[in-house]
């Protein structure tokens, strides 16, 4: 019964989030509101990345555009959305993507425990006929001990925006002209100043996959990165399946 009252009470909160944002009322601290740009008619994957103790929770993607919930291993025409357990995230693909869904989307985790939801991803989703900031291939592979590159494309107003390559899982962020001391030599980033900037990872290891995006200013494009294993001839089911599933999805 108390589940049931917490459950009920998590669609009110969300349209009072949206409601605050239109008035521009930040609610929410702590969370940052990126901005996705995807090219009218294009598809993009988003990943959401939640703490592990969720793992047997219930997630769901909230869309403010037609404040609709679609849970966790959902498959539509122009959505789907999967939870990938081992890797304690789900993603959210969105195909077909025309001007009305311009607007916010939500990642939500079922917390079962107070507060009953969590907002694990918040991003602002743009259509545009050309997107501010876009990549050729959001999925990479390589191999380990390899290399990759990728190349994130801006607009004339970005030219003087931060850019920068960021993996999700720890925010951790590689900047254009700074050494962070952080910054390992295995990733070189480089812009050209003429609207894009090159991201080489060298060395790569098997622990380098998993999601990152390429971002100039508030606005990115995450990049789906898959290391396989160096042994020629061996063949990894589960990478295969996921370069499989980046395919069917670009
Ligand atoms: C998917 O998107 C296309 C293009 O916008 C649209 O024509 C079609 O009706 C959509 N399918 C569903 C099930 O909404
Ligand atoms: C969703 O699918 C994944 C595999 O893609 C599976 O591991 C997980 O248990 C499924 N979750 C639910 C709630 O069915
Ligand atoms: C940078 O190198 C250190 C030491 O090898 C490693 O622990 C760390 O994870 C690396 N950072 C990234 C982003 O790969």
């Amino acid at each position: 019964m108390h589940m049931h009252s917490a459950v009920d009470m998590i669609y009110p909160l969300i349209l009072s989030g949206i409601l605050l944002h239109i008035t521009g009322v930040e609610c929410y601290t702590g969370w940052s509101n990126p901005t996705l740009t995807v090219k009218t008619g294009g598809s993009v994957t988003i990943p959401c990345h939640y703490d592990e103790k969720y793992t047997q929770q219930k997630k769901f993607l909230f869309s403010g555009t037609d404040k609709s919930n679609t849970f966790t291993n959902t498959t539509e025409e122009n959505l789907s959305v999967i939870d990938h357990p081992d890797q304690s995230l789900f993603t959210v693909t969105i195909r077909n993507l025309q001007n009305k869904d311009t607007g916010n989307y939500y990642c939500v985790v079922e917390t079962g425990e107070q507060p009953p939801i969590k907002m694990i991803y918040e991003p602002y989703l743009k259509i545009q006929s050309a997107p501010d900031v876009s990549v050729v291939n959001s999925s990479v592979s390589g191999h380990e001990g390899g290399d990759i590159s990728v190349q994130c494309f801006y607009s004339p107003r970005y030219q003087d925006t931060l850019k920068q390559w960021c993996r999700y899982k720890d925010k951790m962020c590689y900047t254009v002209g700074r050494t962070n001391t952080f910054q390992n030599s295995s990733v070189q980033i480089s812009d050209d100043g003429r609207g894009s900037f090159t991201v080489l990872m060298t060395g790569l290891r098997l622990t380098d996959s998993g999601w990152y995006y390429c971002s100039a200013g508030d606005t990115l494009n995450p990049v789906q990165l898959t290391v396989n294993e160096a042994e020629p001839g061996t063949v990894n089911d589960k990478v295969w399946h996921m370069e499989r599933f980046c395919l069917a999805h670009n």
